[in-house]
């Protein structure tokens, strides 16, 4: 499984986190950036992070700003990525089942590192549910 990863200054920190759990777990990482602390607009590492997405055939996109919202908004605007505000455990496993995000999205100044990890575990371990949910997502293209 491979996963790409970026976030914004507001992102960094909590991105480092999850990245070095991820690595620990032996998942495949791919870190588009940012690589420090310094501004940086959300969307244009939404854009990396697609572009990367599509280029690498990776599994998902983890992507972190300061409250998630901006580059959510950010990564629902491009084609083909189903992006996630998640912020407790069962938000991260119902992005999975109900919604089959192709992209997680969380606020690095909003959780914890211990929320955030518990989160990405438990969207990992998540299996995507079929029927009704599969015919709400077909009306919105996916
Ligand atoms: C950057 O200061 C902040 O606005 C950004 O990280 C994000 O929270 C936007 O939605």
């Amino acid at each position: 499984m491979t996963i790409v990863l970026g976030a914004d200054h507001g992102g960094f920190q909590l991105k480092e986190k999850v990245k070095e759990h991820l690595s620990k777990n032996n998942i495949d990482i791919i870190d588009v950036g940012a690589y420090n602390e310094d501004s940086v607009d959300y969307p244009d590492i939404a854009m990396q992070l697609a572009k990367t997405f599509e280029e690498k055939k990776c599994d998902y996109i983890f992507a972190f700003c300061g409250t998630g919202i901006g580059i959510s908004i950010a990564l629902n605007k491009i084609e083909n990525i189903y992006a996630a505000l998640i912020y407790n455990k069962e938000t991260a496993i119902l992005a999975k089942e109900h919604n089959n995000a192709n992209a997680i999205v969380m606020g690095g100044r909003q959780l914890s590192t211990e929320t955030a990890i518990e989160m990405v575990d438990a969207f990992l371990a998540a299996n995507v549910l079929d029927e009704q949910h599969a015919r709400r997502r077909k009306k919105i293209g996916y």
